[in-house]
C-alpha cells in the first residue's frame, strides 16, 4: 500500500508543484491541509480544488483565525512580544499553529508523513519541524524544497512540463495572516537602498500619505484588546480593523536587517500596522499600571518569549511556564488608551485605569500634593551611602584610568 503524506498547501507554487512531486518521485498518496490565518489570498475552497486536480487524493481546509488571535495573537500583545525589539512576530506565531494542526489532521487521516514548502535556509523550517515532533515524534517530515535544491526557474519549468497553473506570485517572497505581512527577495536584498514602495501593501508609503491625524482610543481587559473607540469585538476583528486604521496612516512598515536562527543575515520587510499599534497601547498602559520592578521583570520575560517564539521553540514547556507568567502579570492591566497615528508615528494621547499607580496628588509639582518632601534626605543619605564611600576611596584611581585610555 502506498504512503500517506499530508502536505501544508498554499496554493502557491512551491507546494502546487509539491503535489505532483510527492506523486511522482516519493509514490506518495498526497493529501493536503490549507489553513486559512488570516491571508489574503483565503478562497479556500477553490485552492482545495486546484489540490484534488493535481491528484491529492482529500483536500482539508481549516479556517485557523479565531484560534491564531486567541491564543497566539493574543500572546504577542500580553507580552509586548517584539524579536530584536521590532519585529512583532507575525509568521513566527503562525507557524506552530500550522504545525499543531497538521499533527491533528495527521493523526487523523494516519499520515506517517507531514510537507512542509519551506526552504533549507529560513526559520520557517526549525518552527515547523520543532513543532511537530514535539507533538508527535512519530510523525516523519519533509522539505522538498530543501531536498530537491530547486530554484524558482526549475519550478517553473517543472510546473509548465506537468501542465500546473502558474500563479502569480509577484516578484517577492511573502507570508501572510491576520498579525502582518513579511516580505522579502527580489530588489529587498538590496540593503543599500530603502525598500521599494511596490512592495507595500497594507501600509500607505509615506509620500502618499495626506497630513490628517487620527485619534483611536483602545480598551484592554487584562492586557487583551477588546474595543476600539469604545466598541466592543472579537480579537480577530478588532486586529483586522486596527490593520484598516492603522496601515491607513502610515504605521506599521519595518524594515529590518535580521538575524535568522540558522545563523544568516537577511533584510525583511514587515507590514504590521495593527501589531505595532496594538503593542504601543499596551505598554503605554502597563507604564501606568505596572510598579517599576514588574516592568523590569516583565521586559526580560517578554525577550524571552520574543527569542523562545522566533526560534520556533512555541511547544517547549518553558514557553508555556512563561505565558502562564505573562498572564497574571497582565491581571491588572485593564484600561484605554488614546493614541494620535500621523504620518507613519504613533503618539501618546493619554491613558485613564482604574489600577493606574500613577497618582496625581502625589507627584505633582503643585499646591495639592500629599507627598512628604521632608522625608526625602534621610532616603538620600542612606540610598547614596555606598556611592558617596566609594567614590572617596577610589577617586584618585579613575583620574589615572581616564588619562591612561587617552
Ligand atoms: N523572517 C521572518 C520570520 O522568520 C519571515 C519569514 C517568512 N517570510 C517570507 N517572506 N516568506 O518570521
Amino acid at each position: 500500500m502506498k504512503e500517506k503524506a499530508l502536505l501544508l498547501y498554499s496554493g502557491g507554487l512551491d507546494t502546487s508543484v509539491m503535489i505532483k512531486w510527492l506523486q511522482e518521485m516519493k509514490n506518495y498518496n498526497v493529501l493536503t491541509l490549507t489553513l486559512d490565518v488570516g491571508q489574503e489570498k483565503n478562497d479556500l475552497m477553490a485552492i482545495g480544488e486546484k489540490a484534488k486536480l493535481l491528484g491529492a487524493i482529500k483536500s482539508i481546509t481549516h479556517d485557523a483565525t479565531d484560534k491564531f488571535a486567541d491564543d497566539f495573537i493574543s500572546m504577542g500583545i500580553l507580552s509586548n512580544g517584539l524579536y530584536a525589539d521590532r519585529y512583532p512576530l507575525s509568521t513566527s506565531l503562525a507557524r506552530p499553529l500550522m504545525a499543531e494542526l497538521a499533527v491533528k489532521y495527521a493523526q487523523e487521516n494516519s499520515c506517517g508523513i507531514i510537507v512542509h514548502g519551506s526552504t533549507g535556509k529560513g526559520n520557517d523550517q526549525v518552527r515547523f519541524e520543532v513543532s511537530i515532533k514535539a507533538l508527535d515524534d512519530g510523525i516523519k517530515v519533509l522539505a522538498p524544497v530543501r531536498e530537491m535544491n530547486m530554484n524558482r526557474e526549475e519550478e517553473i519549468e517543472y510546473a509548465k512540463e506537468k501542465g500546473i497553473a502558474i500563479p502569480y506570485g509577484g516578484k517577492y517572497s511573502v507570508d501572510e495572516n491576520l498579525w502582518g505581512r513579511s516580505v522579502e527577495g527580489s530588489t529587498i536584498e538590496d540593503i543599500s537602498a530603502p525598500v521599494p514602495v511596490d512592495a507595500y501593501r497594507w501600509v500607505m508609503p509615506l509620500d502618499e500619505l495626506r497630513g490628517s491625524r487620527r485619534r483611536v482610543s483602545i480598551t484592554y481587559e487584562s492586557g487583551i484588546p477588546v474595543a476600539i473607540d469604545g466598541k466592543n469585538m472579537p480579537l480577530k476583528d478588532l486586529v483586522m480593523k486596527m490593520n484598516e486604521i492603522a496601515g491607513s496612516h502610515g504605521i506599521g512598515a519595518i524594515d529590518m536587517i535580521e538575524d535568522r536562527v540558522v545563523g544568516i543575515k537577511s533584510h525583511e520587510f514587515y507590514e504590521c500596522p495593527a501589531a505595532v499599534t496594538l503593542i504601543e497601547g499596551h505598554k503605554y498602559l502597563e507604564s501606568a499600571v505596572l510598579s517599576r520592578r514588574e516592568l523590569k521583570v516583565k521586559k526580560f520575560m517578554d525577550d524571552q518569549f520574543s527569542e523562545l517564539v522566533y526560534g520556533g521553540l512555541w511547544h517547549d514547556p518553558l514557553t508555556a511556564y512563561i505565558c502562564d507568567f505573562e498572564k497574571r502579570m497582565n491581571g491588572p492591566v485593564t484600561g484605554t488608551v488614546q493614541l494620535d497615528l500621523f504620518m507613519g508615528s504613533i503618539k501618546h494621547a493619554g491613558v485613564e485605569s482604574g489600577s493606574s499607580l500613577y497618582d496625581q496628588a502625589t507627584s505633582t509639582y503643585g499646591k495639592a500634593q500629599t507627598f512628604d518632601q521632608t522625608m526625602s534626605p534621610g532616603f538620600i543619605y542612606v540610598y547614596g551611602a555606598s556611592t558617596v564611600a566609594s567614590r572617596k576611596v577610589r577617586s584618585q584611581k579613575l583620574t589615572e584610568i581616564s588619562l591612561e585610555g587617552r
